[in-house]
């Protein structure tokens, strides 16, 4: 038998380690620190076997996080290494994946083509902004989901859920995850005025409900939301602007109780605060990034895409 070593950057080692329990496969200790004057070292203290899993999310301190990841990547190529599985469960900077503004810096393709040049084989990461983002990349690569883990994060928390999209780019998302629990959803349309303000508006679906051929027949009015426990779900909570206009449109309809759930819990600026005061009854979001809320595993999923 083959054996894979998995190796956990400084900001994926819990994660690491479930997910090397996932596979019965041997967890490499790598020891990860910074200099008195910042600068970063890494030494990889197993032995080096031919197939080698990385994990290592590219989340604050982005830059850090990815010097690390190619040191990793770089140091075990010239240790040995044959083949490199790289797993970046949440991908940084893949929200500027073009020019929006002329003369901006591409950045999840300079980011992308670092990683591919260090000596990465393949890459894994999870629900990535843009799928689009995968085409930087000349090596095979995955973008997997945590709709099945969130889906049953929700189940055992309710048994009258309705999924809310809190814009449309969630709602491919949310009807995954409404599918798997055999539920409603529906979805708010959101314009971004800026990094930290979104204006939110309920979307008109009467177009879209009653067609039975539609892979969309679960979606429903927002009125339906009243009496029943919302659940929001997002790829990322950053500032927590979209989560919190999401929540007041909801109460407003008289959700019995609104929950949110997201893959990355970027959560700046005291997004967790807002987000409560603004009357959410519970946030999770998933440890492909460290945060307070941090309750749902992607452990299985990465250990699925890599068996
Ligand atoms: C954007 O389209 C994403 O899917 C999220 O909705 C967004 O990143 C959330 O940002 P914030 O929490 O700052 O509103």
């Amino acid at each position: 038998m083959v054996i894979i070593l998995i190796i956990g950057g400084s900001a994926s080692q819990k994660l690491a380690a479930e997910v090397a329990n996932e596979l019965g496969e041997y967890l490499c200790p790598i020891e990860t620190k910074k200099f008195p004057d910042g600068e970063r070292y890494i030494r990889i203290k197993g032995t080096i076997e031919e197939k080698v899993v990385v994990i290592q999310s590219t989340g604050y301190p982005q830059d850090e996080n990815l010097l690390e990841l190619l040191f990793i990547i770089k140091n075990l190529k010239s240790l040995g290494a044959d083949e490199i599985k790289v797993v970046i469960p949440y991908f940084g900077y893949g929200r500027q994946e073009k020019r929006f503004k002329e003369g901006e810096a591409i950045s999840a393709e300079i980011v992308a083509n670092l990683i591919q040049d260090a000596g990465a084989n393949e890459v894994i990461s999870i629900d990535l902004h843009e799928d689009s983002v995968r085409n930087f990349f000349k090596i095979p690569s995955q973008n997997i989901t945590a709709t099945t883990p969130i889906a049953n994060y929700i189940s055992n928390l309710s048994n009258n859920p309705i999924i809310i999209a809190p814009d449309k780019g969630a709602l491919g998302f949310a009807e995954e995850i409404s599918k798997l629990l055999d539920c409603d959803s529906t979805y708010l349309t959101k314009v971004r005025l800026s990094p930290e303000k979104v204006e939110t508006q309920i979307a008109d679906i009467s177009n879209e409900t009653n067609n039975e051929n539609s892979s969309n027949k679960s979606k429903v009015a927002i009125n339906s939301v009243k009496g029943k426990d919302a659940f929001i779900v997002d790829d990322i909570i950053a500032t927590g602007g979209t989560i919190v206009n999401a929540i007041a449109i909801l109460k407003e309809h008289g959700a019995k109780s609104v929950s949110v759930c997201c893959v990355h819990p970027i959560l700046v600026n005291d997004a967790i605060l807002k987000i409560y005061a603004a009357g959410a009854k519970s946030i999770a979001g998933t440890d492909s990034l460290k945060s307070e809320v941090s309750v749902i595993s992607v452990a299985k999923i990465i250990a699925d895409s890599l068996r």
